[in-house]
């Protein structure tokens, strides 16, 4: 099948990188395990007129985390939103209705974007009251499942351990999981903020027998919801340690293919300015995926990626 010219382009931007990489500085102890040449050695440079800064090799991809948010009529005029939205091509795009209204999302949402569910149980189902299991989200037509958010940690009291068997039970069901990590605001200012963020990866890589189907979502938990986003420095410094921590826990392979994403008060306003950075791989994105222009303005962010060399 010959490809489209905007195929063509769209996988000249994949993968590649600024030639010359400005290493950031970190003050933190954690960082002693940071290997500052894990950035040459991921992706070399390779010669193009039109590149894009992205240390990984994944599509750019943007969640829309819609949370307890919504009534059968918002919903169809998010959806007729997102249906006349026009998207870049580049970019994978997923959005997570509340479980109630995922029929609704599936049997009228353009084939463009995926759906996700905002959580799983952790194992079969059966006799678990009020809980969905994986295979009912594939009955569905889910493809994903946000798993390990803040909200699910801090108010609900999931723990990493389940959290993790809960991303195991989900990958076996053929679900893609939208693994979130992020430290409180407390840790960060304690100087944890690595510490917490590899414990929890640590805890998915325990439990996962491959990272084929995993986005990584590091969403600080100070960010998500307050209007306080990180700053792109801030999500950056914290995007290089995982994919450090991916290299040297996993594979190196693994590092560059997996896609990390930034949530935590994105908006259309500061997305572009976020994607400049090499290793944020997109947005998982709550209160602002419930504007349909507003989200695609943040999907479509992916072109501030793609600069001269
Ligand atoms: P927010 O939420 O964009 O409203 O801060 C992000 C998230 O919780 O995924």
């Amino acid at each position: 099948m010959a490809a489209t010219s905007a195929s063509l382009v769209s996988q000249l931007y994949i993968g590649l990188r600024r030639p010359c990489p400005k290493l950031d500085s970190f003050n933190s102890p954690s960082f002693s395990a940071f290997d500052p040449n894990l950035r040459l050695s991921l992706s070399p440079p390779k010669p193009s007129r039109a590149i894009v800064a992205m240390a990984g090799s994944g599509k750019f991809f943007v969640g829309g985390n819609w949370k307890c948010n919504g009534t059968k009529d918002s919903i169809s005029k998010l959806v007729a939103d997102l249906n006349s939205a026009k998207l870049e091509p580049d970019v994978d795009v997923v959005v997570a209705p509340p479980f109630l209204y995922i029929d609704q999302v599936k049997n009228s949402l353009t084939d463009r974007i995926e759906i996700s569910a905002q959580n799983s149980w952790v194992g079969k189902g059966g006799a678990f009251t009020g809980e969905i299991s994986a295979e009912q989200l594939k009955d569905l037509g889910c493809k994903w499942v946000v798993l390990g958010h803040s909200e699910r940690r801090h108010i609900i009291g999931e723990n990493d351990e389940f959290i993790g068997k809960k991303a195991a039970y989900a990958l076996s069901q053929g679900l893609g999981v939208i693994a979130c990590i992020g430290e409180l605001l407390e840790e960060r200012e304690a100087g944890k903020t690595f510490d917490v963020c590899f414990k929890q990866l640590k805890a998915y890589a325990d439990a996962v027998p491959s990272w084929d189907n995993i986005v990584i979502a590091y969403e600080p938990v100070w960010a998500i919801g307050t209007g306080k986003v990180a700053t792109p420095q801030q999500a950056q410094e914290v995007h290089v340690a995982v994919r450090d921590w991916l290299k040297k826990n996993v594979s190196e392979e693994v590092a560059s293919k997996t896609r990390i994403i930034y949530g935590g008060s994105v908006n259309g306003g500061n997305s572009a300015e976020l994607a400049k950075e090499e290793d944020i791989d997109g947005f998982l994105v709550g209160g602002a995926s419930l504007k349909g222009p507003e989200f695609a303005t943040i999907v479509n962010s992916v072109t501030s990626k793609k600069v001269t060399a």
